[in-house]
């Protein structure tokens, strides 16, 4: 069977840069999780149908399973563990553990970032909005109430800063 030469790709993701030779059929999911060991982008359907995966690429939110890594070149990445600094929670993060968003967890680096970029273009999104957003994202355990109330709730606390 013929090989297919590796493609050589730069990523820059939360804030550091990377060069890697990646197989062309490689998912971003793949390669962020098996290379580059940022456990938290999560492995769901692997389908894109639950929302598990998704990252920021460029500040919009995309499923990391249907995207190609060699897409990604070039391109600046958020994955949840870009958002805290140091021992301090991103307040998105803080509002998911003070509302009780979050049991499993297994679902919430993907809502986080989802609520993430909707809250950097509408700080102060109506449940609706909010709704819209995660529609896309599955969760098991909580309901959805508290992960609504958790992103409303940091988006107010950000429009207080
Ligand atoms: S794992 Fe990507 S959408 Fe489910
Ligand atoms: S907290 Fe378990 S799937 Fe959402």
């Amino acid at each position: 069977m013929k090989k297919v030469p590796k493609q050589l790709i730069s990523l820059r993701v939360n804030g550091t840069d990377y060069e890697l030779a990646v197989s062309p059929n490689r998912t971003l999911l793949e390669v962020l999780r098996e290379d580059l060991m940022l456990k938290g982008v999560k492995e769901g359907c692997d389908d894109g149908s639950c929302g598990t995966c998704t990252i920021l690429l460029d500040g919009a939110p995309v499923r990391s399973c249907l995207y190609l890594a060699v897409e990604a070149t070039g391109k600046e990445l958020t994955t949840i563990e870009g958002l805290a600094e140091g021992d301090r929670l991103h307040p998105i993060q803080q509002a998911f553990v003070d509302h009780g968003a979050i049991q499993c967890g297994y679902c919430t680096p993907g809502m986080i970032l989802t609520a993430k970029a909707l809250l950097d273009r509408n700080p102060a999104p109506t449940d609706q909005d909010i709704k819209i957003a995660i529609s896309g994202n599955f969760c098991r355990c909580t309901g959805y109430n508290k992960i609504v109330t958790a992103i409303k709730m940091a988006g107010q606390s950000a429009v207080r800063r």
